[in-house]
C-alpha cells in the first residue's frame, strides 16, 4: 500500500504523530511518504530544550508536499494542529491549492484518516477533524474511522487520532497517542 500524510505543525507535536504514523507503516510494509506543509512565516521560539530544537530542526528538513503526490497514494493521511477549533491555515491552504484534484475527482475512493494535535480537551479537536473529513467527503475519499473499542477500557473518538499537547513544544510522543496510533494504522 502507497501511503502519504501530509501534516502541518509549529511546535512540533503534530510532526511527532506523524513520524510515528511514518514508521509504525513502513513497518507493516508499506510505502510512505512523508510531506510538510508550506510555512511561511514559521520562527522557531527561543528557550527550548534541546529535544525540541532537534526535533522541529528535523521537522524543517522534511520536503513541503504537492498536490500532485496525493495521486500516487492509496491511502492520505492528514494531520493540523487545532487552531480555535479548525485547522491551521498553513494545512488549509495546503487543502485549497488540491482544488484541481477535486474537478477532476483524481482522489475519489482513497482511503482517507484525520490526526490533530490539540493544546487541551477542552474543545476544538474534534471539530478540527470534522472540517478534515468534510475535506475527504468533497473529494470522495473514504474516511476511515476509529474504532470506540480501539484500547480497551476507553472511549475513543471515532474522527481521528487527538494528541493533547498542552500548548507545550513536542519532545516526545506520549505512550498512549504511540499506542492510538499503531492500533488504528491496521485498520487501513
Ligand atoms: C492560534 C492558536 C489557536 C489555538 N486554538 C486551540 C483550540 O481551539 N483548542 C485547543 O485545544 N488548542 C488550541 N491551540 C493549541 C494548539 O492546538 C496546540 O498547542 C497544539 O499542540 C500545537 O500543535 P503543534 O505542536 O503541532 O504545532 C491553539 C494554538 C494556537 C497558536
Amino acid at each position: 500500500m502507497k501511503v502519504i500524510i501530509v501534516f502541518h505543525s509549529v511546535c512540533g507535536n503534530t510532526y511527532l504523530m506523524a513520524k510515528f504514523f511514518e514508521a509504525v507503516f513502513i513497518k507493516a510494509g508499506h510505502q510512505v511518504t512523508l510531506r510538510r506543509v508550506a510555512d511561511v512565516d514559521w520562527v522557531a521560539k527561543p528557550d527550548l530544550s534541546l529535544e525540541a530544537v532537534r526535533i522541529l530542526a528535523e521537522m524543517r528538513e522534511l520536503p513541503e508536499a504537492v498536490p500532485a503526490e496525493l495521486l500516487g497514494a492509496d491511502v492520505i493521511l492528514m494531520g493540523s494542529p487545532v487552531y480555535f477549533g479548525n485547522v491551521s491555515a498553513e494545512l488549509k491552504a495546503f487543502m485549497d491549492s488540491t482544488g484541481g484534484l477535486w474537478f477532476q475527482g483524481k482522489l475519489i475512493g482513497k482511503k482517507f484518516g484525520a490526526f490533530v494535535s490539540a493544546g487541551h480537551a477542552e474543545g476544538g479537536a474534534d471539530l478540527t477533524l470534522q472540517a478534515l473529513h468534510t475535506y475527504a467527503q468533497y473529494m470522495g475519499m473514504l474516511s476511515v474511522p476509529v474504532p470506540v473499542t480501539l484500547l480497551p477500557g476507553e472511549n475513543i473518538n471515532s474522527l481521528g487520532i487527538i494528541q493533547y499537547s498542552r500548548g507545550k513544544h513536542a519532545e516526545r510522543l506520549d505512550e498512549r497517542t504511540g499506542r492510538l496510533i499503531e492500533h488504528w494504522s491496521r485498520i487501513f
